[in-house]
C-alpha cells in the first residue's frame, strides 16, 4: 500500500488508500483473480494509482491543451465531453476552433480510458453506461466557486441531472501538467459518513411514502427519474460542504499526483476534495451496482441496511 503519491505517514486511519499497480497487486494472482482484487480494492474505498498513464496522449495534444489556457476567458470550470452525442459542452460558442480540437482530444482519452479499464477492470466492463469525459484546465489552488460547487471541501459525488439509481460513479483522472503535482485531500469513505448524515439529514423515504413523486414519475415529469437514493446522495454532498465542523475535523489524508500519473477511484463512496491543480484530464463510467465484487459496500447497499427497505426505482 504504498505509492510514489503518498506524502503522509503510512498510517491506516481509515479504508481510502492508494494501490500502487505495480506494487499492489499480489504477484501470485491469476489475471481473472487480479481484476476480482482490484475491483475490490476501488469498491472498499482505495485509489488505483498509475504513475505513468496508461496510455499514449501525443505531445501534440497535450500542448493543445495547455497551449490554449490563457487565450480563452471561455472556458468554464470543466470542458465536458459528451461520448454518446460526441460533443463538446463548456466553450463559449465563439470558440468553434477550440471546441473542435477538443473534441477530437476529448473523443481519443475517453475511448482509451474505456479500452484500458475494460481490460483492466473485466467485472465492470459491459456493465457501464459511459458518461462524460472532461478537462479542467482551471488552477484549483484559491478558485472562485459557490459553496456547492468548490472542489476544495470534502465531499462524494452526486450528479443532479444524471440520477444513478444505485449506480455507482468511478472516475479515471490524469494530470496532465507537466510540472506540477494534482493535490487531493480523501477523507472518510461513505460507510464511515453515512450514519452521521443520514442521522442529520434524515433517512431517505422510501418511493412508496413519497405520493407526488410517484405520480410525478407516472406522468413522466422532469426529475422524476430521482430515486431516493440519488435525492439523498445529493443532500448529503451538499450538507458535506456545508458542514464546517466534518470540513475542520475529520480525519483527511493527502495525496499528490505528479505529471502524467492517472488514478481510479469511486468518488460517490470516497470523500475527496482538490486542492491544487491545472490542467486534468477525466473520464467518468457510470457501473452498474449489479456489477460489484463486494456489492454491500456500494452506497446504496449501505443506505438500504440503515433505512431497511430499497431506495431506487425499478
Ligand atoms: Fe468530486
Amino acid at each position: 500500500m504504498t505509492a510514489s503519491a503518498q506524502t503522509a505517514a503510512p498510517m491506516k486511519l481509515f479504508e481510502s488508500d492508494i494501490v500502487n499497480i505495480k506494487e499492489g497487486a499480489p504477484s501470485t494472482l491469476s489475471v481473472p483473480e487480479r481484476a476480482h482484487w482490484l475491483c475490490a480494492q476501488l469498491e472498499a474505498g482505495n485509489i488505483l494509482f498509475f504513475p505513468r498513464t496508461p496510455f499514449e496522449i501525443s505531445s501534440a495534444d497535450r500542448e493543445t491543451l495547455l497551449g490554449q489556457k490563457q487565450t480563452s476567458a471561455a472556458y468554464h470550470k470543466n470542458v465536458a465531453y459528451r461520448p454518446a452525442e460526441d460533443r463538446v459542452t463548456g466553450l463559449d460558442k465563439s470558440e468553434s476552433a477550440e471546441s473542435e480540437q477538443l473534441r477530437t482530444i476529448l473523443r481519443h482519452y475517453s475511448q482509451s480510458a474505456a479500452t484500458f479499464l475494460a481490460e483492466l477492470l473485466p467485472p465492470y466492463a459491459n456493465q457501464w453506461k459511459l458518461d462524460y469525459a472532461s478537462y479542467r484546465p482551471i488552477e484549483e489552488r484559491s478558485r472562485a466557486a459557490r459553496l456547492h460547487a468548490r472542489n476544495d471541501l470534502c465531499h462524494v459525488d452526486s450528479f443532479p441531472t444524471r440520477p444513478t439509481n444505485g449506480d455507482r460513479i468511478l472516475r479515471f483522472f490524469t494530470n496532465v501538467n507537466p510540472s506540477q503535482n494534482r493535490i487531493w485531500l480523501t477523507a472518510e469513505t461513505f460507510e464511515g459518513i453515512a450514519p452521521r448524515f443520514a442521522e442529520s439529514l434524515g433517512l431517505p423515504d422510501a418511493l412508496r411514502t413519497n405520493p407526488f413523486r410517484a405520480m410525478a414519475r407516472a406522468l413522466g415529469l422532469p426529475g422524476a427519474r430521482r430515486s431516493p437514493y440519488d435525492h439523498f446522495m445529493h443532500q448529503c454532498h451538499n450538507a458535506m460542504k456545508e458542514d464546517a465542523a466534518f470540513q475542520q475535523n475529520s480525519p483527511k489524508r493527502r495525496w499528490e499526483f505528479p505529471p502524467d500519473s492517472s488514478w481510479i477511484v469511486f468518488t460517490d463512496a470516497v470523500s475527496h476534495a482538490v486542492l491544487e491543480g491545472q490542467y486534468a484530464l477525466e473520464q467518468t463510467f457510470i457501473v452498474s451496482r449489479a456489477a460489484m465484487v463486494s456489492p454491500h459496500r456500494s452506497p446504496v447497499a449501505i443506505l438500504e441496511r440503515l433505512v431497511g427497505r430499497a431506495l431506487t426505482i425499478t
